[in-house]
């Protein structure tokens, strides 16, 4: 994989995925090769949103490698709170850690900021757009259970403002993937998504409602209505709730079809499933760290 910054699941090809889920199926299977190969590298952590799995697991695979962070810390007790510019920070940033990871509420974040530096700039998530380290670890979590070709997958929620699911679409077009949307109408994929995944000659369906197609489903993925994005309360208390997966939803599914979630989850999946063996979001959150060992190597190297 030869990028600078990753920015978008975009501008992955098949082979740039396949390289980091075979570098993370490596450290999974022998996490000693991992150690110190970058004893000296220093990972900058900037969060302008709420993280906990994106920034712990970060945070864990630099160290596994050897390295350390630097952390910015929250947005209110750090100089954003004088008014200092996203570019700003990241200049003064990248003087002080050899790679930066960003979220940002606002869309084009990390993009924006890559442009102002020449470290390598991760995007943790940039509002409503992409969030493709995430995308990383789901696809690593989905050929562990399905591989990636042949199957189908369902991508069920907030699929508007979603950016795990707008960078997983993206992602599953170097794929042979039937990939299966269902949302309520005023949550369906932006129309630049949908014209992407046109373009990219994606088999695409979309669904109102989940019952139809669950049973060819060997992937469903659920995202949770983020109250957060919403413009307008009024508009997010009128689709909140709406999907709720529990053990008698998937009395209907395929005996090993994998659920998958990029947590955190509010109400989308009973906690009940937990204790199914279609529950894989645990499991998906914790190959974050491997996944993301493979992509910082990548990204680290100076070779
Ligand atoms: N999946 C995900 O991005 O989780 P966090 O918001 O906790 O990082």
């Amino acid at each position: 994989m030869r990028h600078d910054h990753l920015l978008t699941a975009k501008q992955l090809s098949r082979a740039d995925i396949e390289t980091v889920l075979d570098r993370a199926a490596a450290f999974d299977d022998d996490p000693a090769a991992a150690a110190e190969r970058h004893a000296d590298a220093l990972l900058a952590l900037c969060f302008f949103e709420p993280s906990t799995r994106t920034k712990m697991s970060f945070e864990t695979a630099a160290k596994r490698l050897g390295g350390d962070v630097i952390d910015m810390g929250s947005v209110e007790s750090s100089s954003v709170k004088k008014g200092e510019s996203l570019a700003d920070t990241v200049r003064v940033v990248e003087g002080y850690a050899d790679g930066i990871v960003l979220r940002h509420p606002k869309q084009g974040a990390a993009k924006m900021a890559s442009e102002h530096v020449d470290v390598p700039v991760v995007n943790a998530g940039d509002g409503a757009g992409h969030h493709p380290s995430q995308t990383l670890l789901d696809l690593y979590t989905i050929r562990e259970h399905a591989g990636l070709d042949d199957i189908s997958v369902g991508i069920m929620g907030d699929l508007k403002y979603g950016r795990t699911v707008h960078s997983l679409a993206h992602a599953l077009t170097n794929f042979d993937v039937h990939q299966h949307f269902v949302s309520p109408e005023s949550l369906r994929l932006p129309r630049s998504v949908r014209y992407d995944l046109h373009e990219a000659g994606a088999q695409v369906q979309e669904h109102d409602s989940l019952d139809a197609v669950l049973p060819n489903l060997d992937v469903l993925y659920v995202t949770r209505i983020q109250r957060e994005r919403f413009p307008d309360e009024d508009e997010y208390e009128a689709v909140a709730g709406e999907y709720s997966i529990t053990p008698e939803t998937l009395e209907a599914a395929k005996d090993d079809l994998a659920v998958m979630h990029p947590l955190p989850r509010v109400d989308e999946i009973a906690a009940a499933v937990d204790d199914t063996e279609n529950a894989t979001y645990f499991e998906q959150a914790h190959n974050g760290v491997p996944v993301r060992m493979a992509l910082l190597d990548l990204l680290l190297d100076d070779d």
